[in-house]
């Protein structure tokens, strides 16, 4: 179970940029509140996600048997999707596989290589053409709406492409379609063309869609233990079914990071402490920084709220970033993630007649992590910053599933204390449907009207 450490948030530890106890209760019909309208809406509206890890395992069983083809067949498994439609199983794929997986032979491998090509980079289209062959690389075009221009301009390419290599009956079967059923222009294509489609619940928005086929079906594809991940996320949904804060991580480090906000925090930071969890800040940062940061409240008042997620790994960034995190504005709060016991160990030579590097001989890589990130926690706390550990006893399918509904429940709960709409991106929407007017798509000329209108002077250019 993942643990929740988060002493140095309070002021015992950190002093007066701390949360002090007595808030506790001085919030708490504030923090019911905020649980109980996540838990009425358990299922319904956009919150359809908190119901996904109730899938069966015969119905996981069922999309890892669908995927056998490709396990059987693919030399190379490419997602195509962007945001919510990549982050999920680019974090999980770099998490739970070889960490150089694709560098590994076939043999060592037992799954293809994968790609996650969630931007439209001309160079990255071209570099990816460079290192796969058509002919045994296989396609999910994940797409929530089925209308973003970068995932059709993907699949555009790269499907006449393969219908140029295989021949327009083969090109098919290299095709997997995640998308909306009955909406959107990539559902209507896959119709017409017969691609093998999985669906993604109406209620469910894309970046809370990683435990739906948006998740499962490209970790089927690799040969991912989707039935522990989602136990993981089964464990994470019952510890969040828990009114008392006290036994419910995601409540507390939502309400902890609300106040730390309130109090003028404004930066989220994510640090993770262990390379496979790199992408897990990704995860979240597309998580807090798009559902919290919103103008109006859900009574229709204007507010401004939101906390910049930023992301760090240790220990690398400890040379790039904790001089800011420890002397810098106080603005932030830290998150630390933690791992107990790695895959590997790495002993440091005791006899190889260095003398030296003596403090650092006979240990282990493991233990230089671990005493750096104390180490890190400890600046911090001497600083008076506020930070806070997640700790996963190990990186597993079990413990991913869990740390990737503690972050969408930590999320649900801190919009339900701000009382804003989480589930909705007007801003998102906003540069999308601009660049549908630039592309000259029907539907938005008015749109390109205004985008005309706007006055641009040459006195303020260089
Ligand atoms: O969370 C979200 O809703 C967005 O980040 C989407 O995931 C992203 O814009 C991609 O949208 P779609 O899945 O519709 O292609």
């Amino acid at each position: 179970m993942i643990k929740l450490d988060y002493n140095f948030m309070m002021d015992t530890a950190v002093g007066k940029h701390g949360l002090k106890a007595k808030e506790f209760a001085k919030d708490e019909k504030r923090i019911t509140t905020a649980f109980e309208m996540v838990n009425r809406n358990r299922g319904k509206g956009w919150q359809e996600w908190t119901e996904l890890p109730l899938v069966s395992v015969s119905e996981l069983n069922g999309i890892y048997n669908e995927m056998q083809f490709v396990r059987e067949n693919a030399e190379s498994f490419v997602v195509l999707g962007i945001g919510g439609s990549a982050l999920g199983p680019l974090s999980i794929f770099n998490a739970l596989l070889h960490f150089r997986h694709n560098d590994l032979p076939k043999k060592k491998r037992n799954a293809p290589k994968y790609f996650v090509e969630d931007n439209i980079d001309p160079e990255r289209m071209k570099a990816l053409l460079d290192v796969v062959d058509l002919r045994t690389t296989y396609f999910n075009v994940i797409t929530k709406s089925g209308e973003t221009s970068e995932t059709l301009a993907q699949f555009l390419i790269l499907y006449k492409l393969l219908k140029q290599e295989l021949g327009p009956n083969e090109a098919k079967k290299h095709i997997i379609v995640t998308t909306t059923i009955g909406k959107g222009t990539l559902y209507k294509i896959a119709q017409k063309e017969g691609f093998l489609t999985f669906p993604i619940g109406e209620g469910v928005g894309g970046r809370f869609s990683v435990f739906s086929s948006v998740g499962l079906v490209p970790c089927a594809a690799m040969g991912i233990d989707v039935v522990e991940l989602i136990n993981g996320a089964k464990a994470m949904t019952d510890r969040s079914l828990q009114p008392n804060i006290n036994t419910n991580p995601a409540l507390m480090s939502a309400y902890l990071q609300v106040k730390a906000f309130e109090d003028g925090k404004n930066i989220s930071v994510m640090m993770p402490y262990a390379d496979s969890l790199k992408f897990m800040a990704d995860f979240y940062g597309q998580l807090w920084g798009e559902s919290l940061a919103k103008l109006v409240d859900l009574d229709g008042k204007a507010t401004v709220v939101g906390q910049t997620p930023a992301k760090a790994l240790g220990v690398t960034d400890q040379h790039s970033q904790i001089q800011l995190y420890t002397e810098g504005p106080f603005d932030k709060v830290i998150t630390f993630i933690e791992v107990e016991k790695f895959r590997d160990s790495v002993i440091m030579p005791h006899d190889d007649g260095v003398d030296a590097c003596c403090f650092l001989k006979g240990k282990t890589l493991n233990q230089l992590l671990s005493y750096e990130m104390q180490a890190t926690r400890f600046a911090l706390y001497k600083a008076g910053r506020p930070n806070f550990t997640i700790t996963l006893d190990k990186v597993n399918a079990f413990s991913v599933g869990e740390l990737l509904a503690y972050f969408m429940y930590q999320t649900a709960f801190a919009g339900a204390l701000l009382n804003i709409d989480t589930y909705n991106q007007p801003g998102v929407e906003e540069g999308k449907k601009a660049t549908f007017a630039y592309l000259g798509r029907k539907g938005y000329e008015d749109k390109l009207a205004e985008m005309q209108a706007v006055k641009t002077s040459k006195e303020f250019m260089m």
